[in-house]
């Protein structure tokens, strides 16, 4: 049986989910594969090569079945977990006939199911590019290199004259070697050297541009994680992990979404199934949403997750993380003759808050890009309205501003041509608060959700609408205070 319980709990926590825009461009398949790597028992004892690729496609049988089974849904990449070929517990000894010479994919191109003759002794490589160019994927797999050095030349080459390095290697959909990234942070692993410089490995695809790579205890670490994410501005990132759960804090889908969402990155986690060793925990993490599989038991052989998700682009790289950029100053405007508190909308998406006094209304949006670029602002406002008509008001407003000047927010406009996904909410001391969504030339669209949530707060969720947004509206009406100000101002 699966253990969801701390899973769910992690999930509940994020209920600001917002989705993209629904064009079907802007998706892509993605999957990620739990397995329970088979191990060699004695990893202390040097095989010969024949006995290592024997044992090594134990898995890579395992492989090629899940290649199948993602393709047939779709995929268009699949990653697997770290050390899932080859198993750990190696010595620097023991691991060399588990060892291929991965060519530099930046100085080669390479297919090695199209030219298995061009570099030797690359079995592993071979058999990992005809699953990607038999079933039309990126794949993504984690398996250990030799890179012969000179102590002449490189004051660091270990004294055997070679590197050893934990590394992942990327295959494009016809095979071709891509991507090759050598763990920059290792755990507790005797047969691997770090490498003497930190590289940043990308990779680009024609589904979804460009992903970045990282292994394992790499995500605890600045390098090269923040350095990919926030000065490079890469948002998509592939994630061989083999990861010993650790609760309360260090629980590996725990962590893979606690990244995923405060990096605004997806994250594509194919972490080893190992009971024994506390290993499971694999997922696709979108900055919203995520699809996960944790199951500590001994019973399950592996799981394939296969998912839809949206592409994000690149971060303009301005030194920041999605949610961090620095809120623009509120600025007042009237709105139907109230004094509104606004916050400009910046960006392709952010999450903003806009109080006017104590009382503050939230928004998590993503936009399209219209031909032209449209102002928009959230407002808040509380307080008592006056003219044509005297009541009380608590309201919450997405609003499209009619010019391209602040000054224009809360003025009058039919029309709009972005695309906004949001959610939209505050905290009422009223129980009637009215949602509403105004698209462009007076299209009337509704929320997809909305409701309460703990402490007085109000919601409303919508994405994929086809017509511009020109307002979201939560029109809280306090009705008892309207009639205790009337009667104090009747004569
Ligand atoms: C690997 O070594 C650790 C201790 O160093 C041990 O706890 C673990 O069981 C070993 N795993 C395997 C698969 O041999
Ligand atoms: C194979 O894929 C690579 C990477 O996507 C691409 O650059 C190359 O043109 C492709 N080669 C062929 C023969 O399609
Ligand atoms: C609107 O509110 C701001 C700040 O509370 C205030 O400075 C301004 O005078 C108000 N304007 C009107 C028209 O009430
Ligand atoms: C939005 O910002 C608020 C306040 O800064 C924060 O509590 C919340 O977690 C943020 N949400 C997201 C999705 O970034």
């Amino acid at each position: 049986m699966a253990s969801y319980g701390l899973s769910a709990a992690i999930l509940g926590a994020c209920v600001l989910a917002i989705h993209l825009i629904g064009a079907e461009e802007t998706l892509y398949v993605a999957a990620v594969y739990e397995h329970r790597v088979i191990l060699n028992p004695r990893p202390g004892v040097p095989l010969r090569r024949r006995a290592a690729l024997e044992h090594m496609e134990k898995n890579l049988h395992a492989f090629a079945e899940q290649a199948a089974l993602a393709a047939l849904q779709g995929a268009h990449i699949l990653v697997f977990p770290e050390d899932a070929i080859h198993g750990f517990n190696y010595t620097r000894a023991s691991v060399a006939s588990y060892l291929e010479t991965v060519p530099d994919p930046e100085e080669v191109t390479w297919s090695p199911c199209a030219d298995p003759g061009r570099f030797s002794n690359t079995e592993v490589l071979r058999r990992l590019s005809c699953m990607a160019r038999k079933n039309r994927l990126f794949l993504v797999a984690n398996m250990p290199d030799r890179q012969p050095c000179s102590r002449a030349s490189d004051p660091l080459c270990p004294p055997d004259g070679q590197y050893q390095f934990n590394t992942d290697v990327v295959f494009s959909d016809n095979g071709t070697l891509v991507a090759r990234y050598h763990k920059q942070n290792l755990y507790f692993e005797a047969a691997f050297d770090t490498p003497p410089r930190n590289k940043y490995v990308t990779f680009t695809t024609p589904f979804a541009g460009r992903f970045g790579v990282f292994t394992c205890f790499d995500i605890l670490f600045r390098e090269p994680a923040v350095t990919l994410v926030r000065d490079m501005g890469v948002r998509q990132l592939v994630y061989p992990t083999a990861w010993m759960n650790q609760l309360p804090l260090l629980a590996a889908v725990q962590f893979q979404r606690s990244f995923s969402y405060s990096a605004g990155v997806t994250l594509l986690a194919a972490n080893v199934r190992a009971a024994a060793l506390g290993m499971t925990g694999s997922g696709i993490f979108t900055p919203w949403e995520a699809v996960y599989h944790h199951d500590s038991t001994e019973g399950e052989q592996g799981r394939l997750l296969v998912s839809r998700v949206p592409v994000l682009d690149p971060l303009a790289v301005v030194g920041h993380a999605t949610f961090s950029e620095e809120p623009t100053p509120p600025f007042t405007s009237t709105m139907m003759y109230d004094n509104f508190t606004l916050v400009l909308l910046q960006g392709r998406e952010g999450n903003l808050t806009a109080c006017d006094g104590s009382f503050c209304c939230h928004l998590l949006f993503r936009r399209s890009d219209p031909p032209e670029e449209e102002l928009y602002a959230l407002g808040a406002f509380d307080g008592l309205h006056v003219v044509h008509g005297t009541y009380y008001l608590e309201v919450c407003a997405l609003v499209k501003c009619p010019g391209q000047h602040k000054g224009s927010c809360g003025g009058e406009t039919e029309r709009a041509q972005t695309l906004i996904d949001f959610q939209l909410d505050g905290i009422f001391s009223t129980e009637h608060v009215y949602a509403g969504v105004l698209g462009s030339g007076m299209t009337l669209d509704r929320p997809d959700q909305s409701g309460w949530q703990s402490g007085g707060r109000f919601y409303m969720k919508r994405r994929g609408m086809t017509t511009g947004l020109v307002t979201a509206v939560l029109y809280g009406r306090v009705y008892e205070k309207d009639s205790c100000l009337l009667s104090a101002d009747s004569p």
